[in-house]
């Protein structure tokens, strides 16, 4: 039996980048992974990678393999079942680590499998950026596919083929280009997101509604009810213009030499709050949420744009609850905080120099890149 999705988009890559496109499939109702994955087109050996918080939202699927009742495993846990095998990971971005990737590497190398595999992540962000990055390295790289389970992923983190993971206590270090053959996307997952989940993936979300969707930034301010309350419509509409939109961007810029850059928006700020709170304590989506406060404070500043729009934006990054302070509660604003946060500030990736590369808005869906000198960064902090 095959099960056919709602809707189909696909991502195209430039034609010199190696990697031919990413289909995006969506899908309604509750997720059925073992028809899926049991159909012909799938027949090769494949390696299966969840969490903890996950497998137990797909006992039917983890039942295939285990006996063991889901909620009780105790990860890393591997196993192996007709040529396929199965990893379940500990929960959470504290094991975005390599040792798990390796992790993940090991348990195709235990199951023999060859070149011809597939690995297939079934989780968050966590998961798909682990799985991905584990794949692009595995005997050279073999295909990898993503089953998103998180709002975060859906719109954002499992479309465009950055995978990788967290290094010496910095966000994503050490990673590849690496994009999934498919993406298969039920949003039905989200309704059992913890809260805070929810609204860091939201995070992500308002950002691409601020950068590229005038539509999305409608429904953002209109119906605030609706989304809060999950309602699988609204949730439908808002995945796929994120998928869209991250999509062209992806296509015109895969490696990140210009546009795509759009995309930290919020991002410089926030990693180095996710890196200075701890990593795990404030969520992704938060931090950048928090992160596109400050920028539009920066543009502000630069008079690169006005009050009337940085305080817009801020009034609906405020009414989903997003911090708008110079710095949240759940760091204390200390000199050695500011200073913490400066200093991570200059070892995003993106940055070479004495200046931090930011990217920021002068109005609605209009971005740009600059560079900021560590005053300019002080006065949005202080
Ligand atoms: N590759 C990219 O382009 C890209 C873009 C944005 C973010 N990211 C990365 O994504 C990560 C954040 O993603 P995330 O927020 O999905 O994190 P995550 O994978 O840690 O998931 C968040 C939590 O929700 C749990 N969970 C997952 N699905 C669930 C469900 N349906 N119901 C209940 N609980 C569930 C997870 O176990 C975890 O505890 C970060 O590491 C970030 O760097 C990558």
């Amino acid at each position: 039996m095959n099960i056919s999705p709602l809707k189909k988009h696909d991502l195209f890559f430039p034609e010199n980048s190696g990697f031919q496109k990413t289909e995006i499939l969506f899908y309604t109702g509750k997720q059925n992974l073992l028809t899926l994955f049991s159909s012909n087109e799938y027949s090769r050996n494949k390696l299966f990678v969840t969490d903890t918080n996950v497998a137990p939202l797909c006992k039917d699927f983890i039942s295939h393999f285990t006996e063991e009742p889901a909620e009780k495993i105790n990860a890393p846990a591997c196993y192996k079942k007709n040529g396929d095998a199965l990893c379940i990971l500990p929960a959470g971005e504290k094991f975005k680590t390599i040792e798990t990737v390796l992790k993940i590497a090991d348990t195709a190398l235990e199951a023999s499998f060859n070149r011809n595999c597939l690995f297939v992540a079934i989780g968050g962000g966590v998961i798909t950026d682990m799985t991905g990055f584990a794949a692009s390295i595995f005997k050279r790289g073999v295909d990898v596919e993503f089953v998103p389970t998180t709002l975060l992923a859906d719109v954002d983190a499992s479309i465009g083929g950055k995978t990788g993971c967290d290094f010496g206590s910095y966000k994503n270090m050490i990673g590849s280009f690496y994009p999934a053959k498919k993406i298969h996307i039920w949003d039905s997952f989200i309704q059992s997101l913890p809260q805070t989940e929810f609204i860091s993936g939201l995070g992500e979300a308002v950002k691409t509604a601020f950068l590229f969707s005038p539509e999305l930034t409608e429904i953002f301010r209109k119906q605030k009810n609706e989304i809060l309350q999950r309602n699988e419509k609204v949730l439908q509409k808002i995945i796929e213009i994120c998928g869209k939109e991250k999509s062209k961007t992806v296509h015109e810029d895969f490696k990140e030499k210009g546009i795509r850059a759009y995309l930290n928006y919020g991002h410089t700020f926030g990693h180095a709050l996710e890196t200075t709170a701890g990593l795990g304590v404030i969520s992704h989506g938060e931090a950048v949420a928090w992160g596109m406060g400050r920028a539009l404070e920066l543009s502000k500043n630069k008079k690169l744009c006005t009050q009337e729009f940085a305080d817009e934006c801020k009034a609906i990054l405020s009414s989903y609850g997003y911090c708008t302070d110079k710095i949240p509660q759940a760091v204390k604003s200390t000199p050695e905080t500011i200073q913490s946060l400066i200093c991570a500030m200059h070892k995003d990736k993106k940055n070479s120099g004495t200046k931090v590369k930011v990217t920021l808005q002068s109005g609605w869906q209009t971005t740009l890149t600059t560079e900021v000198e560590d005053k300019e960064i002080l006065e949005v902090l202080q």
